[in-house]
């Protein structure tokens, strides 16, 4: 990311809002989960950190799917909206707002919006004709549709063709301007992949994109004629706007703005980056307002090597699967198995392996084995020798020593499965040197002062780990955290404050001596694959 970003003591980071159509899917907590983690690891270097998500909820999609359920269109949007809000808590998302566009205020903000574009000449009338696939909200041309105008994104629904009188927007006039932003910011669109897409579409040449419809009544109605209702993107985008007020202001456009405005990174998925990366910094540019810094296009999930569909019948749900196997679970096998950026699958056997191996394995038992040795040995507190862990000289708290600065800069650059591959080296390390070492032995030998430091290191190692892993898996680092001693909820960010004793935790070298030690429990427990009940 530019380093611009980390320079500023604030950080403001927004998911999609999700359309309400249906419940979750998994490439929406996908989304979600890192867009928490990154918040949580700006939170542990002390920045004041705004995660903003919150649901999409007008226009025709989400119209249609409450006629169907037999709804009224709110009462529709409240039962989906609840299941979000309780998905998000089982994954242990600290989202800081939850914005709904469907909240009054939003409709404030939206028509003062309207306003100074419409100001600005930005908006006219004009004829609307085209192929309109109303799952993607999206008008299609006829070049990118399937045979009989299916929607390759929806293979099961056809575009319809729409000719109506639309408002439309002036895209065409920020050509230039675009063009600028693109080259001024390098890091404006990221990844690289996602940035060349954004400049091929650009350099095509930008046509107005119309932003009203009419025959919809589920909407935000045009100021200026309500007998059209507003573009479910035009007031979708300006959700991020709206979730910026604090909740007793009065909601206009400059109370929203004041704090922590401009966004600093927008994490959205791949399909929805035109709207990001070109309408709406053109829409801002409009209106007279900074741009955000970055916008990332995370890629798609597959299930198995397939496209996931309703359809196709293997949607993969993120409730069950968080309800099976926990929600460190899950946020450690997205961000640790898939490149983000990329494309990535789930695959159930995979999973369960993954997990059992790192961190049932490779880290859990580490620290159980060790604090067992301590306990034996030492008595239930860190050995003396940890005085000196910090300038400790082996081969370990050599690859430790660096893995704070490693991390940190993965992470910064949304790069989780480099963070816990670097952070997962440290842990095989841990395992090869207490095996080399045998301290076991070493112990009968009466090597009292080199067992204490071996296994000094190794705590540390854990230690280190589990702190830097955190972000990632808050209730496992929370629970080796304890066993280690400590009292900290990784999980409470209140307590986490780098003014607290934490400050120095993310170097080599934090484990203080004669600190009392817990019980060794499992931290992890072995994951069962359940191939009788596919998930
Ligand atoms: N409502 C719009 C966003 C408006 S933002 C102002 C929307 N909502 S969505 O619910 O359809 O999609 C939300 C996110 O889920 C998108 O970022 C999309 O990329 C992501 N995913 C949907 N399916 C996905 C996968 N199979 N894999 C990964 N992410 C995917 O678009």
């Amino acid at each position: 990311m530019d380093s611009k970003i980390i320079e500023k003591n604030r950080f403001a980071i927004t998911t999609p809002l999700y359309y309400v159509n249906d419940l979750p899917h998994v490439g929406s907590a996908y989304t979600t989960i890192a867009a928490d983690v990154l918040a949580r690891f700006w939170r542990l270097q002390g920045k004041s950190v705004l995660l903003i998500t919150g649901t999409d909820e007008h226009g025709q999609k989400i119209q249609r799917a409450a006629e169907q359920a037999g709804h009224s269109p709110q009462e529709h949007c409240d039962q989906i909206v609840a299941g979000f809000k309780s998905l998000w808590q089982q994954l242990g998302i600290k989202h800081d707002r939850f914005i709904r566009t469907t909240d009054p205020r939003h409709e404030a903000i939206v028509k003062e919006f309207f306003q100074r574009v419409w100001d600005q000449g930005d908006i006219y009338l004009g004829r609307q004709e085209g192929w309109y696939c109303v799952s993607c909200e999206e008008f299609k041309e006829e070049r990118d549709l399937l045979d009989d105008h299916y929607c390759p994104v929806h293979p099961n629904r056809q575009a319809e063709w729409r000719d109506e009188q639309n408002y439309f927007f002036r895209l065409s006039r920020y050509q230039k301007q675009l063009e600028a932003l693109y080259t001024e910011r390098p890091n404006f669109i990221q990844p690289e992949i996602r940035r060349n897409e954004v400049l091929n579409f650009v350099q095509q040449g930008l046509q107005d994109f119309s932003i009203s419809r009419v025959n919809l009544d589920w909407g935000i109605p045009v100021p200026v004629d309500p007998a059209h209702t507003l573009y479910v993107w035009f007031d979708a985008l300006l959700g991020y706007v709206t979730a910026l007020l604090e909740p007793d202001c009065a909601p206009t456009l400059e109370s929203a703005l004041e704090t922590w405005w401009p966004i600093n990174l927008h994490l959205i998925g791949k399909d929805i980056l035109r709207f990001h990366a070109v309408y709406w910094p053109a829409m801002l540019m409009s209106a007279g307002l900074p741009i955000p810094d970055c916008v990332f296009g995370h890629g798609f999930l597959t299930k198995d090597g397939h496209k996931m569909g309703k359809t196709l019948g293997n949607i993969l749900d993120p409730v069950a699967l968080v309800n099976r196997y926990s929600a460190d679970a899950v946020r450690y096998y997205f961000l640790k198995e898939i490149e983000f950026g990329r494309d990535g699958d789930f695959n159930e056997t995979r999973f369960v392996n993954i997990l059992n191996a790192d961190l049932a394995n490779d880290l859990g038992n580490l620290l159980n084995r060790t604090l067992k040795m301590v306990h034996k040995y030492f008595g239930a507190q860190v050995p003396a020798s940890a005085q000196t862990v910090a300038g400790l000289d082996n081969p370990l708290a050599e690859k430790g020593r660096d893995l704070g600065d490693r991390t940190h800069q993965a992470y910064h650059n949304l790069c989780f499965s480099e963070a816990c591959e670097a952070i997962l080296t440290v842990v095989r390390a841990g395992n090869k040197y207490i095996d080399e070492q045998a301290p076991w032995s070493l112990y009968k030998q009466g090597e009292h002062l080199a067992v204490e430091e071996i296994l000094c290191t190794v705590l540390e190692s854990v230690r280190l780990a589990a702190y830097l892993l955190s972000p990632i898996t808050p209730a496992l680092s929370t629970k080796i955290y304890e066993q280690l001693g400590f009292s900290v909820n990784f999980n409470d960010q209140r307590l986490i404050d780098v003014t607290a004793p934490f400050s120095n935790h993310s170097q080599w070298g934090a484990l203080p001596p004669g600190q009392p030690l817990g019980e060794p429990n499992p931290v992890f427990q072995r994951l069962e694959l359940l191939e009788a009940v596919p998930l």
